[in-house]
This record gives C-alpha cells, sequence and structure tokens, in this order.
C-alpha cells in the first residue's frame, strides 16, 4: 500500500527558501509513490518469464506516457540515465552517423550559451576524432544570432554534421528560435538537436511539431528523480551508441532499464505537461515579484536574459551584482536560509566566469557578480519574502568584505 506523502521535506534543517529548481526541483509525491512500487518489484525488464514480462509492460507503458506527453511516437524515446546522457549520445551519436555516411561532415556547430552535457562531447569529438567546433553567437540577451548560423551552414553545407541549440539556457533562462534554427538546417538537410531539459515542464514542448532530429529531457527538472531522462530520436534519424552491451533501448542504449526510472518519468513528464501553462503563469508573477524586490534591496543589481517573458523560463532571474563575487553572495545567502546558484550548478565551484555570460559579452568582473534564482512547483510568495529580506544586507556585507580585503 503507498504511503501517503506530504510536501517534501528539507534535506537541511533550517532552510527557509529553496530558490534552485534549475538546478533540481523536488520530486513529485506521485512520483515518489509510483517509484516506491517500483522498487519493491522484482523483474528485469529483459527478462523472459513472468516477472520480467511485467516489468517490460512497465517500461513499455511509461515509455508511451513520455512520447505522448512531448509529442513524440514511443518508438521515439531512447530512455537514458539523464540530461548529460542524452546530449552525449545526440551530440556524438549523430555526429558518427554522420560522418559515416559522408566523410566530409566534420562541423559541428553549436550554440556558444550550450549546457557542457552539449559543448564538452562536442570539444572532445574536437580533440579525439577531427571534428571542428563552430561556436554560434548570441546576443546580449543569450538569444541565437540566426543570421550567424545561416552563414555558418552556407559556407559549407556538405561540411555539416549536426547543429545543437538548446531550448532554453540554465544560466539566464533566454529560449531559443527553435523554428528558425530548424528550417534553416532543413534548407540543408542538417539534424537539429536541442537540449530542452530546461524547457520541459516550463514551456510548451512540442517534439514532432519541433521538427528537431533529436531531443534531450531529464525528470529532475519536472517533478522526476534525478537519473532518470531520455533522448528522443526522430524516426528514420540514424544514430551510433555511445554505450555498447546488453543491446537494450533498440540497440542505440544498452544497459538494463530501470522500471522504477521509467514509470517516475513518465508520470512527472505527463503530471508535469498537464501543469505547464498554470505552473508557468503562476511562477512568471512570482518571478516578477522577485525581480521587483531584487533591484529594490538592490538598486544597482542588473537582471540579465531575455526582456520578452514569451522568450524565456518563467521562473528564472538571473541578475549581476556590481563589486561582488556571486560565490560570496550565494553562501552568505545560504547561511541566512535562501539557496540559489551562481549560475550551472555543474560548473559551481569552478572558479572562472560563466561562459554563458561571456558568450553574452558580459565583462569578467561583471560575470564573477552573477547569482541565478529559480522558482519551482513548491516556490511561494514566503520565498520572494526571505530573498528581499536578505539580499540587501548580504550585499553589503560582500562588498564591505571585498573593500576591506583591498585595503
Ligand atoms: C540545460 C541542461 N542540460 C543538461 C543538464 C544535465 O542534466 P543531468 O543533470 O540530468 O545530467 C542540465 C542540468 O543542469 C541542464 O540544465
Amino acid at each position: 500500500m503507498p504511503q501517503a506523502h506530504g510536501p517534501p521535506a528539507p534535506r537541511l534543517s533550517g532552510v527557509s527558501a529553496y530558490l534552485d529548481h534549475a538546478a533540481t526541483t523536488p520530486v513529485q509525491p506521485e512520483v515518489v509513490a509510483v517509484m516506491a512500487e517500483e522498487l519493491s518489484r522484482i523483474g528485469n525488464p529483459s527478462s523472459l518469464h513472468t516477472a520480467g514480462r511485467a516489468a517490460r509492460r512497465v517500461v513499455e507503458e511509461s515509455r508511451e506516457q513520455v512520447a505522448a506527453a512531448l509529442g513524440a511516437r514511443p518508438g521515439e524515446v531512447v530512455l537514458t540515465g539523464g540530461g548529460t546522457e542524452a546530449d552525449n549520445l545526440a551530440v556524438k551519436g549523430l555526429y558518427w552517423a554522420r560522418a559515416a555516411a559522408d566523410p566530409r561532415r566534420r562541423r559541428v556547430l553549436v550554440s556558444a550559451v550550450e549546457h557542457h552535457g552539449v559543448l564538452d562531447p562536442a570539444e572532445w569529438l574536437a580533440a579525439e576524432q577531427g571534428a571542428e567546433v563552430v561556436h554560434l553567437p548570441v546576443d546580449r540577451t543569450g538569444r541565437l544570432d540566426v543570421a550567424a548560423m545561416r552563414e555558418a551552414i552556407a559556407a559549407d553545407p556538405a561540411s555539416v554534421a549536426l547543429v545543437s541549440v538548446m531550448w532554453a539556457n540554465n544560466e539566464v533562462g533566454t529560449a531559443q528560435p527553435i523554428e528558425q534554427v530548424v528550417s534553416i538546417a532543413a534548407e540543408h538537410g542538417v539534424p537539429v538537436h536541442t537540449d530542452a531539459v530546461q524547457a520541459v515542464g516550463a514551456l510548451p514542448v512540442d517534439f514532432d511539431a519541433s521538427g528537431v532530429a533529436a531531443l534531450s529531457l531529464t525528470g529532475h527538472k519536472f517533478g522526476g528523480p534525478i537519473g532518470a531522462g531520455a533522448l528522443l530520436v526522430r524516426r528514420g534519424t540514424p544514430l551510433v551508441p555511445v554505450l555498447h552491451g546488453g543491446g537494450q533501448e533498440g540497440g542505440v542504449r544498452s544497459g538494463s532499464v530501470s522500471a522504477a526510472g521509467a514509470r517516475a518519468l513518465g508520470v512527472a513528464a505527463e503530471l508535469a505537461v498537464a501543469a505547464q501553462p498554470a505552473h508557468a503563469a503562476r511562477l512568471a508573477e512570482l518571478r516578477e515579484r522577485l525581480r521587483a524586490a531584487v533591484l529594490d534591496a538592490v538598486p544597482d543589481a542588473v537582471v540579465h536574459g531575455s526582456p520578452d517573458p514569451a522568450q524565456r523560463l518563467p521562473g528564472l532571474l538571473h541578475v549581476t551584482v556590481p563589486g561582488c563575487e556571486g560565490d560570496s553572495l550565494l553562501y552568505l545567502l545560504d547561511a541566512r536560509g535562501v539557496e540559489c546558484s551562481t549560475g550551472s550548478a555543474c560548473t559551481a565551484g569552478v572558479p572562472q566566469p560563466s561562459h554563458v555570460l561571456r558568450a553574452m559579452g558580459l565583462d569578467d568582473d561583471t560575470a564573477r557578480g552573477a547569482l541565478r534564482f529559480s522558482l519551482g512547483r513548491t516556490s511561494t510568495a514566503a520565498d520572494v519574502e526571505a530573498v528581499a529580506a536578505a539580499i540587501g544586507p548580504v550585499v553589503e556585507r560582500a562588498r564591505t568584505a571585498g573593500l576591506a580585503l583591498l585595503a
């Protein structure tokens, strides 16, 4: 019998405001329940006996659920261990397949603001496999320069293996013109991959209508668990596997499939996509209050990302605070019970300014003062109030400490 689940308990005592939902957002109670139920069952979905067949049925029903939520066919869903794995499979798998068919295809076009899950496999292909990575520029708001992309392809269309442009950016929240990207690439028969990890559940995402060849998603950004994700791959798109072994997932992704992970991903996707319009409207309103509160307390803070609400993630607020280190602000806010980020959680701790902010034309000093607040399903007005109360004194403290260091 599944237990009743209340709101997720904070992991640490004393946490009053969690504003880092873009790093990971709480697992939906319904997802915890179905996952627990599935974990208590036995059976490898590849086994032929009754228990194995039951597990396989769960996986296939969950695949259908993911597909239905995102406008894909069940056969287009490749289950993975998350977003990074989906990105690696897309970038390497498309590259290898395209270069095998025509060795002239060596260029990998990526937006300069991609997550490292895309950038690093592309760089690895360049370092180890003779690929050439072209970083497509973005404007001050982080939005792709479509004309530059058109020029980059047109310069030598036969040499392009793939284009990868994310649906929405994880640091500043700017959404990309995927429709235009696909239409330009299609003129030259070039497949497009999009990392939609931040977009699913926050913006409308329809795989089939988008025209992309491959789309990455990960459960833990929309109410599923960490470690369960998928790559949607358009039917007929050649893809060389990264993982070899038992031949699961149509031979594209070997490894025992987790029935619990698949079920969790399916339920989380269905819930998140059904709630998306109301969720986005609620977060946009909270984000506006947060923006006003931060600027009220720190008038010289600068808000980054697209100023157009239709072109950004609804619940993300990115600011830079002049004269402060983002890391110092993060720790001082944390000490006051406000949990946020300086940008990408995956690069936190690395003391270089973000490649995203650099690509947007920010100088290194400005980029170092970055803070990302991201709202989610469990966010409330009280979280905004917690930031409003803490941010002024925290910035003052960081600035005084900075001056003391200079003296
Ligand atoms: C845009 C984007 N892509 C990929 C990832 C990686 O996903 P995962 O943590 O599931 O590997 C993240 C996570 O932060 C992300 O924000």
